[in-house]
């Protein structure tokens, strides 16, 4: 059979590489598929076919394929073959049980050679250890290594129950616009010059948040979208530039109502990939998930909490702690159990997470498991200080309690990093899922660098009713009716109710330091669209490639995105971002610094 007579057949091959199984001995087949691996035994010539769907042993011998044989001797690692063949059982002893296919084999009668391939420059199988950069920059081979494929059915097995939970629940899916105007995520935009209108930009969504609140005053009532959304800020192994939201918005509806959708669909989302979880999910309001756990999306599967002991060392006579509280801060504490053996240089190490992430140190005690308590700074506290310290913090023989005095901000943030690295250290295991929501964010945050205010999540959502009359008086006392949700430490989603009236979405953008005249110039249109007779609305958008990292049990958002950029955004194997022609840059109206 010649090449082109394969290629006006419907589908190439009868089977897939992964489905033979001793049911089909004696099925006469047609494989497709790249050149896993060839061995040479004696005589025989073994190639391992593998597809999307797995892998097939076909065996060359030279009395069933004649002339052909030369084809197996000639074939590499990723050449592109066809075969035809006949399904045997394999011998008992070469049967292997890791492998769907592992009780047959493929004698092979005929092979075309669809393609070559130079060698690769890492072996596609699963578990190498090639570094990341040479992977990106051979994406497409490293896409071919079952590990990546996995990742990104999984993907898709998700995005399609997403779209079936959704469309079931009679929500509309939109399409918003990518080139547009900056929406206020708090990221740094990226921007797109306009060629017809020079000297002007684009800017590409960090969100369709405007959008889908317009779709609202639209009377869609019920959308969704799996969207992209750009945000130029500092890349994390859970942060890329442009990621994948499930973005929905709801109108007639209150908060219960949208966490009701949620869990929904996460339901559902669970069970398409294989998981359950226990609903409703706890729902923890801001305050005391940053108390318990110095931290928004906290991790509950373990200990470890954080203990305020700010009273019992307020007149004590270690300056650092006395002074913490008397300028308005706090003292806090974790005791590690178990971790009271730690010898002086693991403390210390404790201590450098504690410093970089904000502290200014990490005092500790060691009661070691021998009985003693060691600490630099137990002689600054009376027995009845010390006493209170150890009955709150619970301490017993072979306990090390570390102590974070500072502001609340940065004990919360150096002490619930300290937490997750003691969890670590501890051996602590963190599997399974947890799912919950931590709800009722402030509505602003102070922008000490910019001396104004901020919005926590954004300028739209709605503040708590009995919050009102607080926006110009006291707006940190503000609360809002927000909610997100957090899954085994990660924020994986977060949503608010919205503002559906102009006078109060004006007050609120007056409160951000907006002057009447720049909240008409940036959000006049949506100012005109709320007085259009806006329904209460409200939503929530879902980080899918978050989700699909902790569903697929992997450490970074790149293991699930087909074309990742690297930490400092770039693409190894483009190229981009890149260099352009200068006669396009003058076409934008462009001159280069
Ligand atoms: P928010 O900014 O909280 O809300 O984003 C929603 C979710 O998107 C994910 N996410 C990211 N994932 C990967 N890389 C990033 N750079 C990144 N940034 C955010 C997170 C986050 O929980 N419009 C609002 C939603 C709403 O109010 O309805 C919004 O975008 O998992
Ligand atoms: P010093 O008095 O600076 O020698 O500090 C004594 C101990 O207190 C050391 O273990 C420091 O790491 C710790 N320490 C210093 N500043 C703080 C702080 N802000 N919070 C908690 N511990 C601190």
């Amino acid at each position: 059979m010649s090449n082109t007579s394969v290629l006006n057949t419907h589908s190439m091959h009868s089977h897939t590489c992964g489905e033979l199984t001793a049911a089909d001995v004696g099925t006469n087949v047609r494989l497709t598929g790249w050149v896993n691996h060839r061995r040479d035994h004696g005589g025989l010539i073994f190639v391992d076919l593998r597809d999307r769907m797995g892998v097939t042993q076909c065996v060359f011998d030279p009395e069933t394929i004649g002339a052909d044989f030369a084809s197996g001797e000639r074939m590499r690692p990723e050449w592109v073959i066809l075969i035809d063949g006949t399904v045997r059982p394999r011998p008992d002893e070469a049967a292997n049980p890791n492998m769907s296919t592992g009780e047959i084999e493929v004698l092979v009668t005929g092979v075309q050679i669809l393609n070559t391939a130079k060698t690769p420059p890492f072996a596609i199988e699963d578990g190498i250890e090639t570094d990341e950069l040479t992977r990106l920059k051979w994406r497409y081979l490293d896409i071919r290594r079952p590990e990546v494929l996995q990742a990104l059915r999984l993907r898709s097995t998700v995005t399609a129950a997403m779209h079936r939970a959704l469309y079931d629940r009679g929500f509309l899916e939109v399409e918003t616009p990518i080139l547009g105007r900056s929406t206020p995520e708090g990221a740094r935009d990226f921007l797109v010059p306009s060629r017809a209108n020079a000297g002007s930009f684009y800017a590409l969504p960090q969100s369709p948040q405007l959008f889908k609140q317009l779709l609202m005053m639209g009377g869609v009532e019920r959308y969704y979208q799996i969207a992209r959304c750009f945000r130029d800020e500092d890349l994390r192994a859970d942060r890329q530039p442009e990621f994948t939201q499930l973005d929905i918005e709801m109108s007639f509806i209150g908060e219960d109502d949208v966490i009701a959708l949620m869990e929904d669909v996460m339901a559902e989302v669970l069970a398409a990939a294989g998981e359950t979880h226990p609903f409703p999910l706890e729902r923890m309001c801001y305050q005391e998930a940053m108390g318990r756990f110095g931290n928004d999306r906290p991790d509950t599967r373990f200990g470890l909490e954080l203990v305020d002991v700010s009273d019992i060392v307020a007149g004590s006579g270690f300056k650092v702690f006395a002074s913490a509280v008397e300028s308005g801060g706090v003292v806090k504490a974790i005791n590690a159990k178990g971790a009271g053996d730690l010898s002086r240089g693991e403390i210390d190490k404790v201590a450098a997470v504690a410093t970089d992430h904000g502290a200014k140190g990490m005092a500790w005690i060691a009661f070691t498991s021998g009985g003693e308590a060691k600490s630099p700074i137990i002689k600054f506290f009376s027995d009845d200080e010390f006493a209170q310290l150890k009955e709150r913090l619970g301490v017993q023989d072979g306990d090390l309690v570390v102590f974070g005095a500072d502001d609340f901000e940065i004990v919360s943030a150096a002490l619930s990093s300290v937490r997750l690295y003691l969890a670590d250290l501890l051996g602590i295991k963190r599997t399974g899922h947890k799912l919950l929501w931590v709800v009722n964010f402030p509505m602003f945050k102070y922008d000490a660098d910019e001396k104004r205010y901020a919005a926590n999540h954004h300028p739209f959502t709605r503040i708590l009713d009995e919050d009102l009359d607080k926006i110009e008086s006291d707006p940190l006392a503000c609360g809002s009716y927000s909610y997100d949700l957090v899954m085994n430490g990660y924020e994986v989603g977060g949503g608010t109710l919205r503002i559906h009236e102009p006078e109060l979405q004006l007050r609120v953008l007056r409160a951000l330091g907006f002057s009447d005249e720049e909240a008409q110039a940036q959000f006049g249109f949506l100012l005109d669209a709320l007085s259009f007779g806006a329904p209460p609305h409200g939503g929530i958008a879902l980080g899918l490639d978050r989700l699909i990292m902790l569903l697929g049990g992997f450490d970074s958002i790149r293991d699930v995105i087909a074309f990742p950029k690297t930490s400092s955004g770039g693409d190894p194997m483009t190229g981009a971002p890149a260099p352009v022609d200068s006669r396009q840059l003058r076409d934008l109206g462009i001159r280069l610094q």
